[in-house]
Formats: C-alpha cells, sequence, structure tokens
C-alpha cells in the first residue's frame, strides 16, 4: 500500500522556500495546498534551516490555517516491519508545523478514525478550551467530524502536538508530529541548518522486545547515580520486577523510520547544525548520542538555558524535549544512536553524513555510557521566561504511587483520576509542588497549559531552575520540586505521561480559577 509524503527531496524544499521570499500571497497558498496543509508548508523530517520562512509568510493577514487529517496507515517502519499506523495528513509522525511566536493558527481536525480524538498542543500556553482533553476541556472529536482548535503561538520553542485520547494507542501508533515556534526576535544562537528529530517505540510483532525502561535512566540525574550502570550492565529489566502490562515494545523509531530505513542526516563541515530531540514514546527514556561529537544543549523542552551545556550523551525522558547544537568539525560519516539496552538494533539509529563523505564507513559510538558526561537537570541553569507571580505560594505535596505486583493501578496520593484532589488555585498565585515517587518506575509528569521551573530534584536545590512542562520523577523514593505562576485560567491536567499509567489513574487537575 503506498504511503503518502510529501514527495519532494530537501534541495527541492528549500528550493521552495526561497523562492517564497518572493512570492504573492495567493502563489503561496497554491503552493502551501500542494503540501495538503492549508497555509502550513512542513515536512516530516525536514532539513529546514534558518533561511526556511515559509510559516512566516502568511502571518500578517491574520491566522493562519492548518488542516489535518487523522486516519488509519499501513506504514513501513523498515522493510519486513509494517505497522497499522494512526497518522495526520498520512505520514508519521505527522507534519511538523512551524509558527512564528505570537502568530495566530486555526487547525481543522478531521477525524477520519473509526474512534474519537483530540489533539493537545504540549508545551503550548493555549486557551483551556482548546487543549485537547476530551470530557475536560472539549468533547471528543467524533468520527467523521472537524475539531477547530485556534490560539496564539506561544512561548517561542520545540514543543508538539499530539492525541489525548487512548493514547496507550492512539499514540503508540503514531499521532504525533513537531510544533515548532520561531521567536518573533531574531534566535540569538543562529545555526546554519536544523533537523528535527522524533523517537518513538512501537510494538510490531516482529522482533524482541527491548527492556522496559525501568529505572529512571537520568540515573545521576540527582545525584543518586548507579541507575544507568545498572540498566547497562545486566540487560537492564531487574529480573526481580513483578510481571505488568507494558505492551512488547519491539521498534524503535527516528522520525518515523527504524534503521536501515531512518534517513540520513546531512551536513557540510564547519557547520553549527541544530538537533531538536522529542521523545514520543509511550514508554521509553532514550539515550542520544552521536559518535564523534559533543552535544551542546541549548533549551529544555523549548525552554533557552542561560548557558549552553556540553555534553556525551543526552538521556531523554517521554515527552520530554532537548535541542542541542552541534558543531560539525570532524568530517566522515557518524552514527547517531540511543545507548540505552536493545534500542540501536531495534532500529534507532541515523548516519549523519558531511558532504564530500558519503562514501566513508560510518562510526558507531562505544557501547555504554561509562566514563560519558551525560546530561542531568542538575547540569543547566535555566533563563528565567516564566510570568512574575504576586500571589500566595500554594504547595501541593504529591506522592505518586502504584504497579504494585504488577498492577495497572497508579495513584496520586492513594487516588485513581478522577477521585483524585485538584489543586485549586487562584490565578496569580504561585505554586509549588512537590512529587515524591514511591513505586518502581519513573514517572515523567507533565503540566498542561503552562511551564514551570524545576527547583530541586532528590534535594538538590537549582539556583538557577531549568523550565520546563515535563520532569522525570526517579523510581525508589525520587523527588522532584516544581514551581509555577498560575497565569493560565482553567483546568489543566497534571499527570505521568506514560499512558499505561495515566490511564491507570495518575492525572490530577490544577484548577486556576
Ligand atoms: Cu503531551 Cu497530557 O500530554
Ligand atoms: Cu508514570
Amino acid at each position: 500500500m503506498p504511503l503518502r509524503r510529501p514527495d519532494w527531496t530537501d534541495t527541492e524544499v528549500n528550493r521552495m522556500a526561497r523562492d517564497t521570499m518572493k512570492l504573492s500571497r495567493r502563489e503561496l497558498l497554491a503552493l502551501s495546498a500542494r503540501a495538503g496543509l492549508g497555509g502550513a508548508l512542513s515536512l516530516g523530517t525536514g532539513v529546514v534551516g534558518p533561511r526556511f520562512r515559509l510559516a512566516r509568510a502568511g502571518t500578517t493577514t491574520g491566522v493562519r490555517e492548518i488542516r489535518l487529517e487523522a486516519r488509519e496507515v499501513r506504514w513501513e517502519l523498515a522493510p519486513g516491519k509494517m505497522v497499522t499506523a494512526m497518522a495526520y495528513n498520512g505520514q508519521v509522525p505527522g507534519p511538523e508545523i512551524r509558527l512564528t511566536e505570537g502568530e495566530r493558527v486555526r487547525v481543522l481536525l478531521k477525524n477520519s478514525l473509526a474512534e474519537p480524538t483530540t489533539i493537545h498542543w504540549h508545551g503550548v500556553d493555549v486557551p483551556n478550551a482548546m487543549d485537547g482533553v476530551p470530557g475536560v476541556t472539549q468533547k471528543p472529536v467524533s468520527p467523521g467530524e472537524t475539531f477547530a482548535y485556534e490560539f496564539q503561538a506561544r512561548p517561542a520553542g520545540t514543543r508538539w502536538y499530539h492525541t489525548h485520547v487512548a493514547e496507550h494507542d492512539q499514540l503508540d501508533r503514531g499521532l504525533a508530529a513537531p510544533l515548532i515556534i520561531e521567536p518573533a526576535r531574531p534566535d540569538p544562537g543562529p545555526v546554519d541548518r536544523e533537523y528535527t528529530l522524533v523517537l518513538d517505540d512501537w510494538v510490531t510483532g516482529t522482533g524482541s522486545p527491548v527492556p522496559p525502561t525501568r529505572e529512571g535512566i537520568a540515573g545521576g540525574r540527582g545525584g543518586r547515580g548507579g541507575m544507568m550502570d545498572g540498566m547497562m550492565g545486566q540487560g537492564g529489566m531487574g529480573g526481580t520486577m513483578g510481571q505488568d502490562h507494558t505492551p512488547a515494545y519491539d521498534a524503535m523509531t527516528v522520525n518515523g523510520k527504524a534503521y536501515p530505513a531512518t534517513e540520513r542526516l546531512r551536513v557540510r563541515q564547519g557547520e553549527r547544525v541544530r538537533l531538536r530531540l522529542i521523545n514520543a514514546s509511550s514508554h521509553h527514556t532514550h539515550v542520544v548520542r552521536l559518535a564523534g561529537h559533543r552535544l551542546r544543549v541549548t533549551h529544555t523542552d523549548g525552554n533557552p538555558l542561560e548557558q549552553p551545556v556540553d555534553v556525551d550523551a543526552l538521556p531523554i525522558a517521554p515527552a520530554e524535549r532537548y535541542d542541542v547544537a552541534v558543531v560539525a568539525e570532524r568530517p566522515g560519516a557518524w552514527i547517531l544512536t540511543c545507548l540505552a539496552p536493545g534500542h540501536r538494533a531495534a532500529g534507532e539509529q541515523v548516519l549523519l553524513v558531511y558532504e564530500g563523505h558519503e562514501g566513508a564507513i560510518a562510526a558507531a559510538p562505544g557501547e555504554g555510557v561509562a566514563g560519558l558526561d551525560l546530561w542531568q537537570y542538575g547540569l543547566g541553569r535555566g533563563r528565567d521566561v516564566l510570568s512574575a507571580s504576586s500571589g500566595r505560594v500554594r504547595v501541593y505535596d504529591l506522592a505518586l504511587s502504584g504497579g504494585m505486583m504488577g498492577s495497572d493501578v497508579w495513584t496520586i496520593n492513594g487516588k485513581r483520576y478522577p477521585r483524585t484532589d485538584p489543586l485549586r488555585l487562584r490565578r496569580g498565585d504561585l505554586a509549588r509542588v512537590r512529587f515524591v515517587n514511591h513505586s518502581m518506575e519513573a514517572h515523567p509528569m507533565h503540566l498542561h497549559g503552562q511551564s514551570f521551573k524545576l527547583l530541586a530534584v532528590n534535594g538538590a536545590r537549582y539556583a538557577r531552575p531549568l523550565v520546563k512542562d515535563t520532569v522525570d520523577v526517579e523510581p525508589h523514593m525520587g523527588a522532584v520540586v516544581v514551581e509555577f505562576p498560575a497565569h493560565n485560567a482553567g483546568d489543566w491536567f497534571l499527570h505521568c505521561h506514560k499512558p499505561m499509567h495515566m490511564d491507570g489513574g495518575m492525572i490530577v487537575l490544577a484548577q486556576i480559577g
């Protein structure tokens, strides 16, 4: 069955992008229509570079309209690995949407699935009614219906969008895509080229299952250490853990493809290359490493650091995003891969090739993480981009538990959503949330509608907190404190981003009145 992807090459798209600078609005719309996207031109694995400014062209005339259709497709992850995916506009991941900060956008979601769906704009400060949570902010979009999401693109950064209905199925099968909001003011750290890499885990039934991410692979993040070594050591999953209901993930993809089907990243010597890493996985933490190069971390969940941080490898929990810069100064062909056990063999591997070195033998990074500088939250100093709050401080303690003896019950303070006690806030309040993880699995906790500051992890307080919207709380009494100014009114989900845990009840509402 033929798979629909934009059928132009990178060169073509870049040429079109250049030409667009000279296009009239009518021509632009015609061009965009060819992309099947209403007002947006996008591509799944875009080489876009800073010169790619199509997205901007429509901004002066008001609301930009984008059309997305959710439907089932047969999708080839790699030769011999076909899955029945759910896709936006027939592609996995869905089309990358690029907006400029402050721009108004209207996204018409047509549901051509056989079941209801919605879209959540992860990391975007949307009005509550646009947040995509079925039964809370909207009625689910029924099969055959179209729903209009409208909001202003903000804040700038690497965001993403995905289904918020039956995520254990719909998200797992491909309903996710990048949403890049470019800063309205010129980028202080310009790059010569950029790639968006969406990492995902799949159940295909064609390979042997990859060990689940048991421990916060983030391991040393809070200085407790050891987790990562444990994982890398004996094949990862402690045999002591009970069986649970985790699906048998057996394929790992980068932009919807498993190696050898992954698309190459091309660079030129001397270039500064930005990689926007998005973990769309339901379950797995990935540890991204590029052979021969350091990764310069510049943004956490889309939000800028004061100073970039250079690391050898970068753990990225489900729903987290990191922007990293790579300085292309080692000509050749190199492998970008994940160091978590089994992930590379399951397909999580991409070639990065310097121009003129297309025939080079690609060098892979060594095994394991021993001796590597690993990113951890404590290394970064965040820029304070959140609004100030003058109101009162309200403190909430949330104990994360569940999964005992392989059960699929997951709780917050002993209760399962919808019985969890909401965080009741007034606009202007400063909310401080303290998570303690009593369970044996990590929980990437995500707050809708606004980002938070990461004040402390496992007892270590951060003087310059990172700004994030998702934080991985380590198992075995991992402790995290976040704080956010309650500025966006409405009922907002705060939940574990692993669909299994979310469906099991690990959700609480932050009600901002
Ligand atoms: Cu990205 Cu409620 O999720
Ligand atoms: Cu969880």
